[in-house]
């Protein structure tokens, strides 16, 4: 059975894992009405994954007889100055979230929970290429500046990306 002090962390982790989801899909919302459904189609789908984050930590605690703890979600911002903007935001938003999880590592560890510990690392190495992801993007952004064919093409792009749930989850 999972500790106290990680099942409270883990529940609010679930937590900020549905406020990415939410972020990510408001900002799918703003690239439609902007015309871009590639970059739409990106940010959809980093909203799936992060839905498979947060229910990646719910079948864990469930795993370890914890107790899950949905929590009201504060709402996500609607409107952006423009694409670079967003992912911007984005990259700011990724940093925050490898914190969150190198804390609850932290917590694992001071709590020595291994298995816990265990679970993280796949979390540890997500963030890794989320932000390397994310600041990607935001490089050609900053090329392609106001270039609209640029833009454009940079949008069929990220129109092929699709998302592919891991398929041996490490928890
Ligand atoms: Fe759930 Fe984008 O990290």
């Amino acid at each position: 059975m999972i500790k106290q002090t990680l099942e409270t962390a883990l529940n609010q982790q679930i937590n900020a894992e549905f406020y990415s989801a939410n972020l990510y899909l408001s900002m799918a919302a703003w690239f439609s009405a902007a015309n871009l459904p590639g970059f739409a189609n990106w940010t959809r789908v980093q909203f799936e994954e992060e839905q498979f984050h947060a229910l990646k930590f719910y079948d864990y605690l469930i795993q370890r007889q914890g107790k899950v703890l949905l929590m009201a979600q504060d709402a996500p911002p609607t409107t952006w100055e423009s694409p670079l903007n967003v992912f911007q935001e984005i990259y700011k938003h990724e940093v925050k979230v490898t914190g969150l999880i190198n804390a609850l590592m932290d917590l694992a560890i001071k709590e020595s929970d291994h298995a816990a510990g265990m679970m993280l690392q796949w979390f540890i190495n997500e963030q890794v290429e989320e932000e390397a992801n994310v600041d990607g993007i935001v490089q050609k952004l900053k090329l392609v500046k106001d270039n609209p064919t640029a833009l454009f093409m940079m949008d069929q792009e990220l129109a092929t990306r699709v998302f592919v749930p891991p398929v041996a989850p490490a928890a």
